[in-house]
């Protein structure tokens, strides 16, 4: 239910609204920016370009390169071990391949390992599927139309990431696009698709081409649902509740295994493997600069931090991405995601006089940073009860265009979240306003998926550098798709022709050093595995 106050705004927003669609209807929605408006309202208002937010990292792979303070302060934190108190003379686990995190990469790779003929392991904190890829609800991108091509969706891809995509990951992304969706589709996924079978495709901000094929708007839940049964019916081990706290290496400095913590018993344990796939996610729920977020509780920037310590360096861990649409209002929801197909099929982005001040489907990074400026700068934005401030998305607009029914068709999940509330967004608009979503930053890696320390790949969110420093919708499940894949049948291969030598966990003590030689004193112990939701409150801190 709305305030008052927002009903007297959704009455300016409803007074424009036919004149908006017959614009629309021909063919009219506001002009794109040109790359000069583009660069001026990300430098004024996007959160990466607020300086005082960044620490200088002093010490590791990335001395002297900026991070979120957050980030710095978990990356430049202790160990929550005392290696000398650690037994790895006899491992509980010995596998091939141990892939740390159970979501899409995680999954995609474990296949693929057991594909290529290892024997692979999942291990993940909470329990398998609990991820950012179920989150995914818009579509996955890849360009398997007749008026379409791999080369094309490189080039949106390309001005998408500001031109810093690292060129053999992006190729690697837009060339196995066509290639993943055809794997996820006889594996059992059930894709949006016309009576003759065609795969439904609309647009995503920053693309040229229709391209974004989804599950109605729970993508990632259905890709989700499909690899957990393919790795049940493998038979691959999963060890639920169960993360990694450090990497083990060999004596040679190669990946060679984890120290494991239980979850529930707190009891450590040692897995040893021939090679080792960091799947661990992302990072919203480090809530950057106080932003609320659309991700999974899980999203703690772990793999961030088992990379750093064991010597793999990032690569742009400045650059986070707030999708333009979290949940400004009710309260219970916020940060919540609003699809961007919400806005691809028609949707406006509205302020609270009525107007359209931006097209719809600029990328991510310039929407957010106009809708921020629109409520900052301009005092264009609908106050919440809560203090905070949002922009409309005339989701109304969608079934004028399209005709009754296509909301509950199109995005049945969007549209029962907020009737819980109270709130039809059939015929009502819905308010938004940007929120913590992905990192476009992560670990280094090389298009074999391997980071710079020997037998230790990379899959999904904790890479960085395929989609520089702004990714487009789809392309994330895109990525676990092919990355994981990729990771999962490297680290088989590798694993075949490695020999792994004493066990060693000097790398942590060598860690600890350099903390101390830096200067930094800090209480602080990382990875932090769970969020901390108890506002400094010492009666609710985990021990
Ligand atoms: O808006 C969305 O549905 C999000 C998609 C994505 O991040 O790729």
């Amino acid at each position: 239910m709305y305030t008052q106050d927002m009903l007297e705004s959704i009455k300016k927003v409803e007074a424009t609204r036919e004149a908006r669609l017959a614009k629309v209807n021909a063919g009219e929605n506001p002009r794109r920016m040109t790359a000069d408006e583009k660069e001026a309202v990300l430098a004024a208002f996007h959160p990466d370009h607020i300086t005082s937010q960044f620490a200088t990292l002093k010490m590791g792979p990335n001395k002297g390169e900026k991070v979120p303070l957050e980030l710095a302060d978990i990356l430049q934190a202790n160990s929550r071990i005392n290696p000398a108190d650690i037994d790895l003379s006899n491992p509980d686990y010995d596998v091939d391949v141990l892939i740390i995190g159970g979501g899409g990469a995680g999954s995609a790779a474990a296949i693929m390992a057991h594909e290529n003929g290892a024997n692979a392991m999942i291990v993940t904190k909470l329990r398998h599927g609990d991820a950012n890829t179920m989150m995914a609800e818009g579509g996955i991108q890849a360009a398997d139309k007749p008026n379409d091509s791999p080369a094309i969706h490189y080039i949106d891809a390309l001005g998408g990431g500001h031109f810093k995509n690292v060129p053999e990951l992006l190729e690697k992304l837009v060339t196995e696009g066509p290639s993943s969706i055809k794997w996820l589709n006889d594996l059992g996924v059930m894709f949006d698709k016309e009576p003759d079978g065609t795969m439904v495709t609309t647009h995503g901000g920053g693309t040229s081409r229709k391209r974004m094929h989804a599950c109605k708007d729970y993508s990632g839940a259905e890709i989700m649902r499909v690899l957990r049964d393919e790795v049940i019916n493998r038979n691959i081990t999963v060890v639920d509740f169960t993360a990694a706290i450090e990497i083990i290496k060999d004596e040679d400095g190669k990946a060679a295994g984890a120290v494991l913590l239980n979850m529930e018993t707190k009891e450590i344990r040692i897995a040893r493997a021939k090679t080792v796939v960091i799947a661990t996610g992302g990072a919203g729920r480090m809530h950057y600069q106080g932003f609320p977020t659309s991700n999974h509780y899980g999203a703690t920037a772990d793999g961030l931090v088992l990379a750093y310590r064991a010597g793999a360096p990032l690569l742009y861990a400045y650059t986070l991405q707030y999708h333009p649409t979290g949940v400004a209002y009710p309260s219970q929801i916020f940060g919540a995601l609003v699809t961007e197909k919400v806005r691809s099929i028609g949707a406006q982005l509205i302020n609270a006089d009525g107007e359209a001040f931006m097209n719809p489907l600029e990328t991510r990074d310039v929407s957010a940073a106009s809708i921020i400026r629109e409520c900052k700068e301009r005092g264009k934005g609908v106050k919440t009860p809560d203090g905070g401030y949002g922009i409309w998305l005339d989701s109304p607009m969608i079934e004028k265009l399209h005709g009754e029914g296509t909301i509950e068709k199109r995005i049945p999940a969007m549209m029962r979240m907020y009737l819980k509330y109270g709130i039809d967004m059939r015929k009502q608009p819905i308010l938004i306003y940007p929120t913590l979503h992905y990192q476009n930053g992560g670990i280094k890696i090389g298009a074999n998926g391997m980071s710079d320390v020997e037998n230790l790949f990379v899959a999904g969110e904790a890479v960085g550098g395929i989609h520089g420093e702004n990714r487009l919708m789809g392309n994330s499940l895109l990525d676990i798709i092919v990355f994981g894949r990729n990771a999962g049948v490297n680290a088989a291969l590798a694993a075949k022709n490695t020999t792994v030598g004493k066990l060693t966990l000097s790398h942590v003590d060598d860690f600890a050093k350099e903390l101390a030689e830096a200067g930094i004193k800090t209480d602080k112990v990382s990875p932090i595995l769970l969020p901390r939701y108890t506002h400094g409150n010492p009666k609710f801190e985990a021990k």
